[in-house]
């Protein structure tokens, strides 16, 4: 950990940035922070008071490390403050969603159509035996559905488990079993770069070795009934055929605080997934207070989030915190350069988007595609833009400033993670002076601090990135396995919740953040663990050993390069490298296939038995060996690794 730290601080430049970007308007921001640090619960506390509750809590905070009780004794339900509440209000005849599905299909949902489908769909939940506490996977790609699928589980009380549409057959298999869900939400086909994505025929895959599933549930998304989509008798059923029957009322169930809202896997430093889980009033106060002060949404608004349902991303920032507040949300199904690469300023012009959250990944990419782009566009519609997912780039930054935001729009890089549930580290608009590449500062009523290797607080440097207090959105536990949560999050700083990730703290208290230092890799704003991947490809019949790491790249942040130890009879050829990168897309989908996979006679190893990894990086960005492929050979090996360990020492 400290060396991959050390190698990111050396990678890391100063950055000076142009004067022009950072006069912005400082208003009155310390105040603000100051203000809310002396009184954090209750500036949460009235951040909750913005919901609606059936009755409200008797202690904000009951802290008992590493386990945080929020809002407790109050209850309330998820479903009804993005619904309910605005139905008899003006909001009720306005566009809660703008989808717009890959094919270029339309549809314009209003938060009553949406509080109508989501009634419907909680009751035929119920139908199907689905009880409060029960989980329901949701494996859909992003079509309205998706949304009231969620909702619908979140009125009836019963868990949600989303698995990315992106993911393969066993990765759902897995999330599937890990939760014991009970019921499964899919579609028979899902639209990504012209391609029909057939989610049902994966579904049914998985299905058959997760004996927990007693329904599955299929979204008709092709026109035209399909034919090739197998409805086993008895346990699958159209959804809308569920629909037509349903009743159109359900009452919500009256929730406590802490009830479970979702789990939502992750990747970790092992093979295995974590399942993170979030609970009702803590999640729900930070998604609605974070959406309000960072994005500063107006009733005017609309407001795009590119991120997919299958994220925390698209639980906190497409569905929750937006439709709490009652805004206009955008929701597009496909590849953002589909069928060319004016797709995105199309729907921005179209919809007269006003507020703008990408990943730095898709900023890096509009840049590759040329000063052109966006071309002929009216993006003026635009006020703010955002970022999330992986550091950004200073160079992208002031690009995404200049030829998106046309100079006017400020810019709110966000740093958190799938464990805080909302936004940590963040400007606020109009409040905090930017710096490009700085996600700045935390977000009031968070408390972020650095720390050196053992623990001791860093100031201005480098070090860990760690949270020294709760806060209302944390994860509470890990699905199933309490001691891995406290192992992962709370035992390498006691009392303190790390976020595996190092940053460097400025004269200012700026934060930068230089990306993750355990083995977790971000590619193209997925996490993606390094283990995953390495089991993965050991379960192929011809890898012996694998180790997995990072090359940076300059669209995606980093790549995956596998060093592959193959059994004994079995030879490097393309087709079999081929085989093997098709066999970690089948494992666990496209987003971990390894960019290069190099056939290698041994892996160099510490005398502890650690695989040096720095040396495999080195390796696999070229700076340790140009010719990789002379790998075979194990005597290179042994003469890097002597020579690493000479530079070690
Ligand atoms: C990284 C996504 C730099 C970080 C919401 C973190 C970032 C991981 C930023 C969580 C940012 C997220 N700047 N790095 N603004 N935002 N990260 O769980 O390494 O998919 O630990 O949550 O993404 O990824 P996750």
């Amino acid at each position: 950990m400290e060396e991959k730290l050390q190698t990111l601080l050396r990678e890391k430049r100063t950055f000076r940035p142009p004067r022009e970007f950072t006069r912005a308007a400082h208003v009155g921001s310390k105040a603000i922070y100051k203000e809310v640090s002396s009184k954090r619960l209750r500036f949460w506390a009235n951040q909750a008071r913005e919901l609606t509750w059936f009755s409200k809590w008797k202690k904000v905070l009951e802290w008992k490390p590493p386990h945080a009780k929020w809002f407790v004794g109050g209850r309330l339900n998820a479903s009804v403050n993005c619904l309910d509440r605005h139905i008899d209000t003006a909001t009720r005849n306005k566009v809660a969603i703008l989808w717009e599905g890959e094919p270029g299909d339309r549809r314009a949902i209003t938060y009553w159509e949406l509080y109508r489908d989501v009634n419907r769909f909680a009751n035929a939940l119920k139908s199907l035996g689905v009880k409060r506490g029960d989980r329901v996977a949701i494996y859909l790609p992003m079509i309205p559905e998706a949304v009231v699928a969620m909702l619908a589980c979140a009125r009836i009380g019963a868990p949600h488990s989303v698995v990315f549409g992106g993911f393969a057959a066993h990765a759902l298999r897995d999330r599937i079993n890990d939760a014991k869900a009970k019921v499964l939400i899919t579609a028979d086909v899902g639209y990504r770069r012209g391609q029909q994505v057939l989610l049902k025929r994966n579904a049914d895959q998985a299905v058959a070795e997760t004996p927990c599933i007693e329904h599955v549930v299929v979204v008709r998304r092709e026109e035209a009934p399909s034919t090739q989509i197998h409805m086993e008798p008895d346990r699958d059923v159209w959804y809308h055929r569920l629909m037509a029957d349903a009743e159109a009322y359900c009452k919500p169930a009256v929730l406590d605080a802490e009830h479970m809202l979702f789990t939502l896997y992750t990747s970790g430093t092992t093979g295995k997934p974590k399942g993170i889980v979030h609970t009702t009033g803590g999640y729900m106060t930070q998604a609605v207070a974070t959406t309000r002060w960072v994005f500063d949404l107006k009733p005017e608004d609309v407001y795009w989030c590119m991120a997919d349902i299958g994220w925390i991303t698209g639980h906190t920032y497409v569905v929750y915190g937006p439709l709490a507040l009652g805004a206009t949300a955008v929701i597009y199904e496909g590849a953002p350069d589909w069928p060319d690469r004016d797709r995105v300023w199309d729907i921005v012009e179209r919809y007269g988007v006003t507020v703008f959250y990408t990943a730095p990944t898709a900023i890096r990419a509009f840049m590759k595609w040329g000063p052109e782009h966006p071309k002929n566009r009216d993006l003026s519609s635009l006020r703010l833009l955002g970022t999330v997912g992986e550091p950004i780039n200073p160079e992208a930054w002031m690009w995404y400033h200049r030829n998106i935001g046309g100079e006017r729009c400020p810019i709110v890089d966000t740093w958190w993670q799938t464990e805080t549930g909302g936004i940590m580290i963040t400007p606020l608009p109009g409040v905090t002076t930017t710096k490009p590449g700085s996600a700045t500062i935390p977000f009031p009523g968070i408390e972020a601090e650095l720390v050196d290797a053992n623990g001791k607080p860093v100031k201005v440097g480098g070090g860990y990135l760690v949270m020294t207090s709760p806060w209302p959105g944390m994860l509470r536990t890990i699905y199933g396995d309490d001691k891995r949560y406290r192992e992962q999050y709370w035992s390498r700083f006691p009392g303190k919740y790390f976020t595996g990730d190092g940053a460097k703290r400025d004269e200012d208290g700026y934060f930068w953040i230089l990306g993750r230092v355990d083995d977790v890799l971000n590619v193209a704003g997925h996490r993606i663990g390094t283990m995953e991947v390495e089991s993965a490809l050991v379960s192929h019949p011809s890898v012996a050993e694998a180790a997995v790491v990072g090359r940076p790249h300059d669209v995606k942040g980093q790549v995956l390069v596998a060093f592959v130890i193959l059994r004994s009879g079995h030879h490097a050829s393309p087709a079999l490298l081929d085989d093997l990168e098709e066999h970690v897309v089948t494992e666990i989908g496209a987003i971990a296939r390894p960019e290069d996979i190099i056939i290698t006679a041994e892996l160099p190893k510490t005398r502890s038995g650690k695989i040096m990894r720095r040396l495999l990086r080195d390796i696999a960005t070229g700076t340790a060996l140009g010719d990789v492929t002379t790998l075979a050979d194990p005597a290179v090996v042994a003469a890097l690794k002597e020579k690493y360990e000479a530079n070690e020492s």
